[in-house]
């Protein structure tokens, strides 16, 4: 196995790539966090004051859906004021730059990547300014847009509540087929600030990794955070910085 590069992000080269290169980044909530956004497992972290099995799986819904449904209005209300830092700025800049050579999946629920610019943009873990009737598809109430700071749970026409439009833990996450894709014909895969321990996610790189380019040649892997990631030996570079620090210097194209 090649060993990675671990270093801080300053003694790295801006990524430079050709005209027809192909760039696939992956965000967490470290992307967030200078947004005043927690993270999950940080010390201070959501799962530090909050069980996942409360309020993160179809279970916990089942079991107390007031409890569930005041979590996620409680990050709606945070995501409603919070505004996009450096990171976010610079990333829609590279796709203004690279069009549909870029594509961006996050596992973040905020809409703070679409607040600055982003569109071509996958949720895989879901949207917290959107809602669904909890009975979907059966019930034909799919996502909505949603963005009422309600405390109260919304009944649906058809009898079932409306759920938050969140992936919890034991549920397929969004649009994996076209992540596929993307990872399938990217040349750059970059991680920023995830703790690389939630799959699928975390297993991207590895993707990534095993693939053999067009001309034979590997895809280049970089993860960026204050630290690396569990996954981090999957990675050609670990890139250590804020990701508000580091992201704006990350790509020769923007610079
Ligand atoms: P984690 O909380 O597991 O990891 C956050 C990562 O961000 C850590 O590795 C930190 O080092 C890094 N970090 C902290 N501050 C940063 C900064 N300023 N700049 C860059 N990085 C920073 O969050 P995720 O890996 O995103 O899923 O978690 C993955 C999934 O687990 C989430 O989508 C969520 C959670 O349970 C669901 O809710 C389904």
């Amino acid at each position: 196995m090649a060993s990675v590069r671990i270093a801080p992000y300053r003694e790295f080269e801006p990524i430079a790539f050709s005209s027809t290169a192909r760039v696939f980044v992956l965000t967490g909530a470290g992307v967030s966090a200078e947004s005043g956004f927690s993270t999950f497992r940080d010390s201070g972290g959501l799962w530090e004051k909050h069980r996942i099995e409360d309020v993160a799986t179809p279970e916990g819904w089942s079991r107390d859906r007031a409890l569930v449904w005041q979590f996620y209005a409680g990050l709606r209300a945070q995501a409603a004021t919070a505004k996009p830092n450096a990171a976010h700025h610079a990333l829609a800049a590279l796709e203004d730059e690279i069009g549909d050579r870029f594509f961006l999946c996050t596992q973040n629920v905020d809409d703070l990547h679409e607040k600055a610019g982003s569109i071509r943009i996958v949720h895989m873990h879901g949207e917290l300014m959107k809602s669904r009737c909890e009975r979907w598809p059966g019930c034909k109430q799919g996502p909505f847009p949603d963005t009422s700071l309600t405390t109260s749970i919304p009944s649906c026409p058809c009898g079932g509540y409306v759920r938050p439009h969140i992936v919890w833990f034991g549920e397929v996450p969004i649009e994996l087929d076209r992540i596929g894709d993307e990872l399938g014909a990217c040349d750059f895969f970059v991680t920023i600030g995830s703790s690389g321990s939630v799959y699928p996610a975390a297993g991207f790189v590895s993707v990534v990794r095993a693939r053999r380019h067009r001309g034979g040649a590997r895809p280049i892997a970089v993860y960026v955070g204050p630290e690396a990631p569990d996954n981090a030996e999957s990675f050609d570079e670990c890139r250590l910085g804020n990701a508000g620090e580091a992201v704006p210097t990350l790509f020769a194209a923007i610079r």
